[in-house]
């Protein structure tokens, strides 16, 4: 898979997402890694996703010869209100402490002694930035400032609330992750403030957000020129249009296909058909 420069660090373009795999997700995540996806998404929500598993998956694969540094883990911090009943911390406890118990937990989950990048999951509230984002985001500093964290990052964020976050970040968000609708530009607001803040932008549920432009006949006809599937004319667009790429697919095949975007060249053709059918 073909990477960005990040600090110095060479990061794959297309993701890994272990979202809703429940019992199938170290052996998903095994299959992932074996068929060569370097970087792995997960959070500490065990209502959507199950951290254990992939960090079985992980302490298999470090202890067969994978280098730890070529590896590029990311973890979320989630809020009592993203979270069922298994929560990862104390409810009751400053959310300053839910975030450093949220990461401890994150680490035992994962077998590591630090990660790669730490993603605030969602804002507190719908507009604007509260008290407990604050208070999160500087929790999520400390961890940085520790150096068990490499990169800080920030999910399911507005334009406005990323200005807001970036205005009172002493450590800046590395990452945005977002889901991307092609109708709303492939999320152009979000992505115009990520290339103004100097910010790399991740996209998810760009295949399950995006079923009419999967669909699409002039996607389909991209794809048979190519002799590719309309999923990875999708992942591929994404990534040109300066993305990382996240992918959820349980499927072996699929895993190869995702990860065989790297070599798809969409020609200006295929380019200003796919800008016909969900203009950037
Ligand atoms: N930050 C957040 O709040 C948040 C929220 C949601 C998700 N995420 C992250 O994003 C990841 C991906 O999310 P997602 O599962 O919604 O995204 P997705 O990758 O858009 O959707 C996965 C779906 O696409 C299909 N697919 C993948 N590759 C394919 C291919 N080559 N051909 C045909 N179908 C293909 C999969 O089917 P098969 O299984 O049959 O391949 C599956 O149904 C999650 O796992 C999670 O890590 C983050």
């Amino acid at each position: 898979m073909s990477t960005l420069l990040i600090d110095g660090v060479a990061v794959p373009r297309l993701w890994y997402g272990t979202a809703w795999k429940e019992d199938a997700t170290e052996g998903l995540v095994a299959q992932a890694l074996a068929a060569g996806f370097r970087a792995i998404d997960t959070a500490n929500q065990r209502k959507h996703y199950h951290e254990a598993g992939v960090g079985a998956a992980v302490r298999t694969a470090l202890a067969g010869g994978l280098a730890r540094d070529a590896l590029i883990l990311q973890s979320k911090f989630t809020f009592a209100s993203g979270q069922d009943h298994r929560l990862p911390y104390d409810p009751a406890a400053p959310i300053a402490t839910q975030v450093a118990q949220s990461f401890a937990r994150s680490l035992e989950h994962l077998g590591v002694d630090r990660l790669d990048s730490l993603v605030l999951h969602g804002p507190s509230q719908a507009r604007g930035l509260g008290p407990d984002d604050h208070a999160a985001w500087r929790a999520m500093e400390a961890i940085h400032a520790r150096g068990q964290v490499r990169w800080l990052g920030i999910s399911n964020t507005s334009a406005a609330q990323l200005d807001a976050m970036v205005a009172f970040a002493e450590v800046r968000p590395t990452f945005v992750q977002n889901r991307c609708y092609a109708e709303r530009g492939w999320d152009r607001e979000v992505r115009a403030r990520c290339r103004a803040h100097g910010i790399t932008y991740q996209g998810f549920s760009l295949l399950t957000a995006n079923r009419q432009v999967v669909a699409d006949r002039r996607v389909v006809a991209i794809a048979q020129r190519h002799a590719v599937a309309p999923a990875q004319v999708v992942l591929r667009h994404a990534l040109d249009l300066g993305m990382i790429a996240l992918t959820g697919t349980r499927d072996p095949v699929h895993m190869r296909d995702d990860l065989a975007i790297a070599t798809l060249v969409l020609t200006d053709d295929d380019r200003a058909a796919l800008a016909a059918v969900a203009p950037a």
